[in-house]
């Protein structure tokens, strides 16, 4: 009798706790259709809610996606000015997913943001921190480097301030003044749009992450393209140095 190879269910799946999304590919999705940018950001935001709510479906635990590099500032004005309000948008959704028991937090430099999106953060981070289903990362205005930098500063003023010796500076030490402190490392990058780099994202977090890279935009991303990740995790063999 032939033996034949059993489709793998999604309860056999290995899941992963934390991915990480570089949603790339806006621009292009809007000049495929000759439309400004701005009209790619904006078609890119309505995809976030259904990835989160198929996550958390999922059974994933963490998911962090990369929504303002610090080196998008490079971009022209009115990009950055439709980005800026685009996020403040965002919060309808948030609130929706908030309701569904998602806990939100936000990583990166918020210093140069608007005082309302700084509000809208804030006060969204201490509503939702009960909320225990998924937890929704957004990095705004977030680049590793930065966060490194940010890190070593604050390990450098507790040595000056002689609370701590060089000799207490260990990876736990750091971890701790990262701005994913309390976030176990990510376990899967998913960077749609065919470009196969990190661009400053999680660089600590991702020393042992798994990459899936995908040519899709990230406006046309689907539920389907997050089960297809999954299933790709699910098969490699993670060793972190071990045999
Ligand atoms: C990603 O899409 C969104 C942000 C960086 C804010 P892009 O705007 O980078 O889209 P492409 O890469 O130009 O297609
Ligand atoms: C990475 O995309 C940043 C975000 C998705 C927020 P970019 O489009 O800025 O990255 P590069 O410039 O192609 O590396
Ligand atoms: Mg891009």
């Amino acid at each position: 009798m032939a033996i034949m190879k059993k489709k793998q269910e999604p309860a056999e799946l290995k899941i992963p706790v934390h991915v990480g999304i570089i949603m790339d590919g806006n621009g292009r999705w809007a000049k495929k259709r000759g439309l400004p940018r701005k009209a790619g950001h904006w078609q890119g935001a309505r995809v976030f809610k259904t990835i989160c709510r198929h996550a958390k479906a999922r059974g994933i635990k963490y998911i962090t996606f990369y929504t303002f590099s610090t080196e998008n500032w490079k971009r022209p004005k009115e990009e950055i000015d439709s980005l800026m309000a685009l996020f403040v948008k965002y919060f309808d959704d948030v609130n929706e997913l908030i309701e569904e028991d998602a806990r939100m937090l936000f990583i990166g430099d918020r210093t140069p943001l608007s005082d309302e999106l700084k509000g809208l953060m804030k006060d969204t981070e201490e509503r939702s921190k009960n909320c225990d289903k998924i937890t929704i990362i957004m990095a705004i205005n977030y680049g590793g480097r930065d966060e490194l930098t940010h890190a070593a500063k604050l390990i450098a003023e507790d040595v000056r301030d002689g609370k701590i010796t060089p000799e207490d500076v260990t990876p736990e030490l750091i971890q701790s003044k990262l701005y994913t402190a309390d976030i176990p490392d990510v376990d899967l990058i998913i960077r749609p749009s065919g470009e196969q780099r990190i661009s400053n994202f999680l660089i600590w977090q991702s020393a042992y992450a798994e990459y899936y890279f995908d040519n899709i935009l990230w406006p046309d991303f689907s539920k389907k393209d997050l089960d297809k990740a999954i299933e790709v995790y699910s098969e490699r063999n993670r060793r972190f140095g071990g045999v």
